[in-house]
């Protein structure tokens, strides 16, 4: 393990625990006055009605620091002050040099993590929303997957419902031809809009669409195959968006809302038997405890509309089941617009009162907030239209090539081309995961091009800059593994703390899906490399010993780079 605030931690702990009698949080954090403090002991001395300085002094007394730490003491109201020992970081980033993962450790109760996330609507257009989901989600499957857990990914596309009927007979009226076309092309928009249209207009063509719902909903083999002519094509044009994000979504991990329709009778029938069903005008819903409305009466999910229909709610009800059920999933993650928040709570608590959910499994919603254009309003093009998602990929790689071309151009045309697909689309993705998930966000594209502050482009350059000096001193990195590390310098401890919380970011930010910690380490990181580069020599350093630690230095903190960005879903070119 090579996690420095949990090992410092855990060592605390016990020395708390033996203070209070009972199992205490020793609270530690990075500190500007030490390297780390703890602040456990303000809340123990309360509890135990002792003053905390004498409290954190027996702590002090008690712990067992001497090989993790050079300095403690208590400090202002009851802090202890810790400040690592240079032997201690040393032999930490010398275990991260020689090890091919970071010395991260894998999770100790590696579990089976379904992540629903993306879910685009067939035939209409992927929004932003559906921009971050994918991107989020995309980066939390990296970090699981790292960690050693079993992910399972959901993408919960509409792929069914009553809309479907307009659209298939737009389709019929369109030719099948052209529907590939406008489909694939992602003029998604435009044709769910035309067939809004129609119907609306068309009355013609409003009774073909309801007897067409009809068929498709009574398994007639020619309404299906027109479906599945619709589905196909508009998950081919997920596919492309997913290849130019490089979210790792597989046609595989494609679950509609259609696979559940021969679940729904059996789940609404389950819930009947639990008593969990009850008709209310005309309709059979679900009531999940605590969940009430304005009126103060209690809110439902539709589990039957009146008409005999089924919907969102039932569907994601079925889905539940079966991913506990049958796929086994232990820990259940939805990312979605915070806009659906109650919808699945009250899926939540319905699955727990059927005992889906419960000491088997659990589920979580983690929802995240809207893109705003620089105007503070919801992102939209300047006609006030919705942006098409496709089109913001090209614009992000267009605008990196002039940055590019710029900074860069000692590269190839090729190398320039490769270099700008890494920073315009890890730009991108950078700007949405760096923001706290549930903020709204301000979309800019200055912001997030910039070579300086939180950025992708600040990281992928200190990433390019370091590759910059193993090509410069004709460094063999594999010699690196197992050079001795030995810090002398304060600048040198600053960065190998860094390297130190990488493992514990890692973790964290599965935990409790914030992507934004990952970023924020990321930065700090980078930021303490430069602090370092620019005080200490490394080609140039005074002796052999002091060079290839400094090497090594630089060695750990490029892979860290590289490996968090990875992480993040983004390229780390090694030229820029
Ligand atoms: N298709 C939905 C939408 O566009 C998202 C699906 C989220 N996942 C789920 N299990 N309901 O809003």
């Amino acid at each position: 393990m090579t996690d420095l605030p949990q090992l410092l931690s855990e060592r605390l702990a016990r020395a708390f625990a033996d203070v209070a009698g009972e199992p205490a949080d020793p609270a530690v954090r990075r500190s500007d006055r030490a390297d780390y403090q703890a602040d456990g002991a303000l809340s123990l001395a309360k509890k135990l009605r002792r003053p905390p300085r004498e409290v954190a002094a027996e702590v002090l007394e008690r712990a067992d620091l001497d090989d993790l730490v050079a300095n403690a003491e208590v400090a202002g109201p009851g802090f202890l002050n810790l400040t690592l020992s240079d032997t201690a970081l040393s032999t930490l980033v010398g275990e991260m040099a020689a090890d091919e993962r970071l010395a991260v450790a894998q999770a100790s109760a590696p579990e089976r993590v379904l992540v629903d996330y993306s879910g685009p609507n067939v035939a209409k257009e992927m929004h932003v929303g559906h921009l971050r989901s994918s991107i989020i989600g995309d980066a939390l499957v990296r970090v699981l997957e790292h960690l050693g857990h079993d992910v399972v990914r959901q993408n919960h596309i509409g792929d069914w419902g009553t809309p479907f009927g307009m659209l298939i007979e737009h389709m019929i009226d369109l030719g099948a031809g052209e529907t590939a076309h406008e489909l694939s092309v992602g003029d998604l928009g435009a044709f769910y809009q035309d067939a809004r249209k129609a119907f609306d207009s068309d009355e013609g063509f409003a009774e073909r669409a309801r007897r067409r719902v009809v068929l498709l909903q009574s398994g007639d083999p020619e309404t299906l195959a027109l479906w599945r002519l619709l589905v196909d094509e508009s998950a081919r044009y997920f596919e492309t968006v997913y290849e130019r994000l490089g979210v790792r979504l597989r046609p595989e991990d494609l679950a509609g809302e259609s696979t559940y329709n021969d679940q729904l009778a059996p789940v609404i029938d389950e819930l009947v038997e639990l008593g969990l069903a009850t008709e209310s005008e005309g309709a059979l819903c679900a009531f999940p405890k605590g969940f009430t409305g304005r009126d103060g009466g209690p809110l439902p999910l539709i589990l039957r509309k009146s008409d005999g229909g089924f919907g969102y709610d039932t569907t994601d009800l079925a889905a539940l089941r079966y991913r506990v059920g049958d796929l086994k999933a232990r820990r259940l993650v939805y990312i979605t617009d915070l806009g659906q928040r109650l919808h699945f709570e009250m899926v939540f608590e319905v699955g727990r009162e059927a005992g889906w959910l419960g000491p088997r499994a659990h589920a979580e919603f983690q929802g995240f907030g809207v893109v705003l254009g620089t105007d503070r309003r919801r992102l939209r093009t300047r006609a006030g239209d919705s942006i098409k998602l496709i089109d913001l990929l090209d614009e992000a790689v267009r605008r990196a090539a002039l940055i590019v071309a710029e900074k860069a151009s000692h590269l190839s045309a090729e190398e320039q081309a490769d270099v700008a697909a890494a920073v315009g689309i890890g730009a991108l993705k950078y700007a949405d995961l760096s923001n706290d998930r549930i903020k709204d966000y301000v979309f800019d594209w200055d912001r997030m091009l910039s070579f300086d502050g939180n950025t992708a482009p600040y990281l992928q350059y200190a990433h390019a800059r370091i590759q910059s000096v193993f090509r410069r001193g004709a460094v063999d990195r594999a010699s690196l593994k197992g050079a001795a590390v030995r810090l002398t310098d304060p600048a040198e401890h600053a960065l190998a703390l860094r390297l130190g919380e990488f493992e514990g970011i890692l973790h964290k930010a599965a935990g409790v899906v914030e992507m934004h910690r990952i970023c924020g380490y990321l930065y700090d990181l980078a930021t303490a490399f430069t602090a370092f580069y620019e005080r200490c020599p490394v080609l140039r350093a005074d002796d052999d010993a002091t060079r290839s630690s400094r090497l090594a230095l630089c060695d750990v903190t490029a892979r860290v780079l590289a490996t968090g960005l990875s992480m993040l879903g983004i390229a780390a070119p090694t030229r820029m």
